[in-house]
């Protein structure tokens, strides 16, 4: 069953490929921030029309990846662990999340002292935070977390470099009874058999579905964001149930960022 999600997000009011930090960008390729907006405003307008509350928080010049709102906050039960960038080019974004919490009524608001790219390499699973590690999301950041958060952390080894953040290999489906979907080409062999153990029961995602981003979807329990290029994990999806809603990413994909990327989620 689908439950009522707050999300928070930034327009891609600046959004822009200019300089490369992960495999997916290319600065010398032209990107339309028009595009980029259509495409962003249909993402915020499709989570209004199912029944979801989003918030914005004011796009900053020179920071063209801060339309990624994942990347910039992990919130469980009201409380907000921040982020710490791995590029200094992202560095400034955190602060401007912070103060958003902050004038919003969060007063429990701690800022990591290890890199920590928030839901960009952490997942809740319902129970349990599943973090990413391996490019981006420092390990003992993953420790960090599971102190300031009061949940308990699994750790997640990444080992190929176009998946450098979790979300980009796996999304939670369902938090009641805990389900993911993720691609295993994206995990270590420890990481793997981790995953076996805790959800028997998940999609297995192809090759094809990481490379367009399916991975990268965005669960409210029945209804599910994903790039319309995933058609196969589309269709995969609703055998089982879920309502897959499709979305144009492929102006943000160009940064190495989908719908998920585009969208924090705040949980109480
Ligand atoms: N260009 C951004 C970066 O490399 C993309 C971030 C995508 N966000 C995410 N949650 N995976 O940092």
């Amino acid at each position: 069953m689908p439950t009522t999600r707050r999300y928070l997000m930034c327009p891609p009011q600046y959004f822009a490929v200019e300089y490369s930090i992960n495999p997916w960008m290319d600065p010398s390729r032209p990107v339309s921030r028009d595009l980029a907006m259509r495409q962003w405003t249909a993402l915020h307008d499709t989570y209004v029309d199912l029944g979801h509350k989003v918030d914005t928080i004011e796009p900053q010049p020179g920071l063209p990846d801060m339309v990624f709102a994942a990347n910039s906050g992990t919130v469980i039960d009201g409380r907000v662990l921040g982020a710490q960038f791995r590029a200094p080019e992202r560095a400034a974004e955190a602060d401007f999340y912070r103060r958003w919490f902050l004038e919003n009524g969060y007063h429990d608001v701690v800022m990591p002292t290890r890199i920590n790219e928030a839901e960009g390499d952490f997942a809740w699973a319902g129970r349990f935070l599943l973090a990413g590690t391996g490019f981006r999301t420092d390990p003992g950041a993953h420790a960090e977390a599971q102190e300031i958060l009061g949940v308990p952390v699994v750790s997640l080894q990444l080992i190929d470099p176009r998946y450098y953040h979790l979300d980009t290999a796996l999304f939670v489906l369902s938090e009641d009874e805990p389900n993911i979907a993720y691609y295993p080409g994206a995990f270590s062999g420890g990481s793997l058999r981790v995953l076996q153990r805790l959800f028997p029961d998940a999609v297995i995602a192809t090759a094809e579905d990481a490379e367009c981003f399916g991975l990268n979807g965005v669960s409210d329990g029945r209804n599910v964001i994903l790039p319309l290029e995933a058609t196969r994990l589309g269709a995969e999806l609703a055998g089982r149930g879920y309502e897959p809603v499709f979305v144009d990413i492929s102006e943000l994909r160009k940064a190495g960022g989908g719908p998920k990327c585009c969208t924090m989620e705040i949980r109480g």
